[in-house]
């Protein structure tokens, strides 16, 4: 067997962050360039030929349209080269559920593309940084990665990007999966999948856009007012999604106010701001009257990413959206 060739590209996140010192709580993300952490994997033995580029030094909480558009670009360009078979994408875990439920959502599902974070600054003791890498290269490297899409490796599991969520802030066993579990299990040296790839040979769902147009996230709590709609759709929002109470509920001047909104032909996605459970149509609000979209298994922040690109592929009528939403 040769030894698989896997492309690193660098965004920064905690897994490239730095304290300063092994014990102190304070760091700063983005820190350490691709190729010094190609120098701290080298000293563990991996058997794969590491090439790195750096996208981004940077907390993900700043990652964006600029740094998503050279990313992707990165990611195509080495899923066509015949010399890679993998891709690996060290990135924040604050937004990586982002990064990689947007990736998954343009990229046909070929070879592996794994994103990868950790929770600890690599000067920490106790840094999960390079052992996640050795777990994501070791996944990337694997022939059976093959036709799963997007994935995120945090710890010793394997998430596919539509279920990840970041359920954590601090705790180093920061992710789960909704609804589904792991896909697998990984350690440096060993692999299972719980089951057979199921996209193999998929194209990509929505083709990379010109841009994302804006879609705000509206924030649901107990006596809200709810002027925050027309003010986001005089800013010029072009869809909403509601991060509402239990399955995707608000009080009712929010819920007038957008059904206001979606008359005036603007989207509105409605999921829910509880961490865990599905928001389903017509339970509590009645959709099919109003027109509203329910986001079912994905949280506001990826309702956002599918509802901007469905935006940016001209997919507007709300059955043809519920359609995407229901999807898995
Ligand atoms: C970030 O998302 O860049 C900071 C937090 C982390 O990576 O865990």
């Amino acid at each position: 067997m040769t030894t698989p060739h896997i492309r690193i590209l660098a965004t920064g996140g905690t897994i490239a962050g730095s304290a300063g010192s092994a014990i102190t709580r304070g760091y700063r993300a983005g820190q350490v360039a691709i190729a010094d952490m190609l120098a701290g994997a080298k000293t563990l033995g991996i058997a794969a030929r590491l090439d790195g580029v750096d996208i981004a030094q940077i907390g993900s909480q700043d990652i964006g349209w600029a740094e998503w558009d050279i990313l992707h670009s990165h990611i195509a360009e080495a899923c066509a080269d015949p010399d890679v078979d993998g891709v690996i994408v060290t990135h924040g875990t604050d937004t990586a559920e982002e990064t990689a439920f947007l990736l998954d959502l343009t990229l046909a599902a070929g070879k592996p593309v794994v994103l990868v974070g950790a929770m600890r600054p690599a000067d920490a003791v106790g840094s999960d940084g390079l052992r996640n890498f050795a777990n994501a290269v070791r996944v990337a490297s694997d022939p059976g990665a093959h036709g799963r899409g997007v994935m995120l490796v945090m710890g010793d599991s394997i998430l596919a990007a539509s279920d990840a969520r970041k359920w954590a802030t601090a705790n180093v066993d920061a992710f789960k999966g909704y609804p589904r579990g792991p896909l697998g299990l990984v350690t440096p040296t060993t692999l299972d999948w719980f089951a057979p790839p199921a996209r193999i040979r998929s194209p990509a769902r929505f083709a990379w856009p010109e841009c994302l147009p804006r879609v705000e996230i509206v924030y649901a709590a107990a006596d809200v007012e709810s002027d925050i709609v027309d003010a986001l759709i005089s800013l010029g929002a072009k869809g909403l999604v509601l991060a509402g109470m239990g399955q995707g509920n608000a009080p009712k001047p929010l819920l007038s106010a957008l059904s206001r909104v979606v008359q005036a032909g603007v989207p509105v996605v409605r999921a829910s701001r509880v961490d865990e459970g599905s928001v389903d149509r017509n339970v509590e609000v009645d959709d099919d009257s109003v027109g509203f979209v329910a986001s079912r298994s994905y949280n506001p922040q990826k309702s956002r990413i599918l509802l901007q690109l469905m935006l940016a592929s001209g997919i507007t009528d709300p059955a043809r959206m519920q359609s995407e939403f229901d999807r898995r």
